[in-house]
């Protein structure tokens, strides 16, 4: 009798053994997945890219539920651009009609009526198209149009999303560029600078970048040979020397956009002052005469510095003569000729100073 008391007291200790050992697992278990989260610094970055992606598929219509997208598809998706947010359009690029209008012919056209071309494998729009050129003259100006234009997916893809992951974060993400531009096709992926991410490959390359730069181009082989499939991978950068030869292989499309002539920069003066209060002398064409050797973005930055020379002169009278703030919007005078000119001037001067300092730095 006393040794079966002493049995079923053991039995009792044993169960609150027992309890106590699944409790202290349960406990242990819990602590560690909280404290596994709090490390994963990519699962709030994921949730937040998720909300995100959720909300520009729903505005562009897709039915992200249906394509079953994966948390790093989603990620991607997040980068989707809708066109009715982007403000520029072909109107907004002057004087690059024969590229603005290759580009049509042969990126756009192909994607907006794959009917019309269907039969021939040799008229599909390009895998891969680069934009290049010195800065400033328009390359981004142009994958915007395209983007608002070209009536297919557009994915800005940003660059350092890829490279500033966790060890095997970016070969994933880099996977999920292409899986889910399959699935939303057709698609244009845009790598602008593609040259910071495409560069030429080195041996002193990252473990890390060295596989996900691999993985990229296999992943873009796999699409160049999937004739069924739109995706079209377009770059932009100003250093086409220092990409990859691999990569520009991959890009038969190569759309040079150089420093704009004096035509071009007639008709880029013209876009850029036909929204602006300029004097009746104002002549375009004087004033691309004396701006040889600027870029599209200087031009911009001259019209700008001259509209400012108004707000200037205005000031300086307005503090003279006391004039109340509602005769403001009467009182400025329209950009003149001699503002442009002088605008030019300055920006010659800055110009050669920042020429000359590369000069001697080097
Ligand atoms: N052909 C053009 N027509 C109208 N505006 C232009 C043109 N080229 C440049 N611009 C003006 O210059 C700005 C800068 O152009 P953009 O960003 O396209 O240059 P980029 O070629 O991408 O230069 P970078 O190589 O430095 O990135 C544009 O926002 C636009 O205001
Ligand atoms: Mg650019």
């Amino acid at each position: 009798m006393g040794l079966f008391g002493e049995n079923s007291i053991n039995k009792a200790e044993l169960l609150g053994v027992i309890i106590r050992l699944s409790l202290l697992t349960a406990v242990s278990f819990m602590t560690l997945k909280w404290a596994l989260n709090q490390m994963d610094h990519t699962l709030s970055q994921k949730k937040k890219a998720k909300d995100k992606a959720k909300k520009i598929c729903k505005k562009l219509g897709l039915e992200i539920e249906q394509q079953q997208l994966n948390d790093y598809e989603m990620v991607i998706a997040s980068h989707l651009v809708d066109p009715s947010d982007i403000s520029v359009s072909w109107e907004d690029v002057a004087g690059l009609e024969d590229v603005v209008q290759e580009m049509k012919d042969t990126v756009i056209l192909p994607i907006q009526r794959q009917d019309l071309f269907a039969d021939s494998q040799l008229t599909q729009p390009p895998k891969g198209v680069l934009l290049y050129g010195p800065p400033g003259c328009g390359k981004t100006l142009i994958a915007k149009a395209t983007a608002k234009e070209a009536g297919a997916r557009f994915i800005n893809l940003d660059v350092s999303m890829l490279t500033d992951k966790w060890y095997g974060e970016s070969q994933k993400l880099a996977a999920a560029v292409f899986t889910l531009a399959a699935k939303i096709q057709p698609c244009i992926i845009f790598i602008d600078e593609i040259d910071a991410f495409l560069r030429m490959r080195a041996s002193q390359d990252h473990e890390a970048t060295a596989m996900m730069k691999a993985q990229f181009m296999s992943f873009w082989d796999g699409f160049i040979t999937d004739h069924s499939c739109i995706v079209i991978l377009m770059g932009a950068t100003n250093r086409p020397m220092d990409l990859d030869k691999a990569i520009l292989r991959r890009m038969p499309s190569r759309f040079n956009i150089g420093l704009p002539d004096c035509s071009q920069r007639t008709k880029i003066l013209r876009l850029i002052l036909s929204k602006e209060p300029i004097a009746e002398e104002v002549d375009c064409e004087t004033l691309a005469r004396e701006t040889v050797g600027f870029s599209g973005s200087d031009l911009r930055e001259v019209c700008r510095n001259a509209s400012l020379y108004r707000v200037r002169d205005f000031n300086q009278s307005s503090s003279s003569k006391q004039s109340d703030e509602d005769d403001f919007q009467d009182a400025l005078r329209p950009i003149t000729m001699v503002d442009l000119v002088l605008s030019i001037e300055k920006f010659k001067e800055s110009k050669f100073l920042s020429t000359s300092g590369l000069h001697t730095s080097a």
